[in-house]
């Protein structure tokens, strides 16, 4: 709906298409709007349900109406109101709130308003440094171009269109220094812009992939937490286990493990269900339980092929860390090398271990 508003919001602003399509434009921008005031209407109907709700019946709402998602809905809301109460053709240039309804549904831009708070020191820093720069930059233009070009640069507040187009790299050429001496300063100005600019980026690419990368351990850890089989074992071990492990979801019917196939990594079952493929037999395996350790302990191909039964989040272990933890956690090598003999001895032939 957002979508559709938007598109008759600039549809309707072309002259020749709302003289051929007006009825059509009228008819889908009030249905547009209708939606959007409904929606708000029951959003406020429905605050006091809301899961973050703390407060009951009108008190709740009154909360929910106060809140930025309340008055972000409202202003949603607005254009349906002054369709009701003016012209469309009005109402309709309202519309371009709506680009901003989609923003509470992006986990994305979540992360980013994090970042930003996050390294607000070091971002306000660069900002400071760009202050710097451009006042330096706009009074020593000011000193060095004034006379020759006094429209231009006449008076320091004037260079400062210069001083922002050249620091921002932008260069619009509309104000250009003519003075030997100008030109050296605007060389210097354009690359400070761009080691500003590129600080910038630097500190808000670090900042979101810091973000990304604690998302996916409190992720991974909340799931080894889950699994009866790291679940005994303290915080340190799971800290531990967490960062070597990596959540993949998979959704059902994914071959995950062929036989045959060379075997790099093991598994454990943070949700779902397995099917482990032997011949002539199936085995499930659910939550808790790991496989795909056979093939790390005896360096021999997969001895079965492993199928998603229904969509599972599984935890993956590279042969490389899988070396190292067992090497760290003697009871967590035991039980999987136990359990690995086990289901060899349960198929055959039985290949002998070659450690573990
Ligand atoms: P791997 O050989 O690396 O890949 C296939 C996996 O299927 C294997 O490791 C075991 O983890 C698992 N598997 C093999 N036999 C059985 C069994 N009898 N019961 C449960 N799982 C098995």
């Amino acid at each position: 709906m957002v979508l559709v508003g938007i598109a008759i919001m600039l549809a309707d602003t072309v002259a020749a298409w709302r003289q051929a399509h007006y009825r059509l434009l009228d008819a889908g921008f009030q249905i547009a709007c209708a939606f959007f005031l409904a929606e708000y209407l029951l959003r406020l109907a429905a605050a006091p349900g809301a899961p973050a709700a703390h407060r009951r019946g009108w008190r709740a709402r009154v909360t929910w109406m106060l809140s930025p998602g309340g008055i972000f809905d409202f202003v949603g809301a607005l254009p349906g109101l002054l369709d009701i109460a003016f012209s469309p053709k009005y109402a309709s240039l309202y519309g371009f709130v709506w680009v901003f309804k989609p923003a509470r549904y992006s986990s994305g831009l979540t992360s980013l308003r994090l970042v930003v708070s996050r390294a607000r020191h070091a971002l306000l820093s660069v900002l400071l440094a760009f202050c710097i720069v451009l006042l330096a930059a706009d009074s020593l233009a000011y000193l060095l171009e004034s006379n020759a070009q006094p429209k231009l640069f006449g008076s320091i507040p004037l260079a400062l269109w210069w001083a922002i187009v050249t620091l921002t790299t932008t260069g619009y050429g509309d104000a250009t220094p003519v003075t030997p001496a100008g030109r050296v300063l605007a060389g210097v100005v354009m690359v400070s812009g761009i080691l500003v600019f590129a600080l910038w980026a630097g500190i808000l690419a670090t900042g979101y992939a810091e973000e990304l990368r604690r998302r996916e351990f409190l992720r991974t850890w909340d799931l080894v937490a889950k699994v009866p089989f790291f679940k005994n074992v303290g915080a340190s071990i799971i800290a531990d286990v967490a960062r070597l492990l990596r959540a993949r979801d998979y959704p059902a019917r994914a071959v995950i493990v062929r036989r045959g196939e060379r075997g790099d990594c093991m598994y454990f079952i943070a949700s779902g269900e397995v099917e482990v493929r032997l011949r002539p037999d199936k085995v499930r395996l659910g939550p808790g339980e790991f496989f795909g350790e056979i093939a790390l302990l005896t360096g021999g191909p997969r001895n079965a092929t492993v199928v998603a039964a229904q969509p599972c989040t599984l935890l993956t272990l590279d042969i490389v860390d899988f070396r190292q933890l067992v090497g760290r956690q003697p009871d967590l090598a035991r039980v999987v090398s136990e359990e690995a003999e086990r289901r060899i001895a349960a198929g055959q032939p039985a290949p002998l271990l070659s450690g573990g």
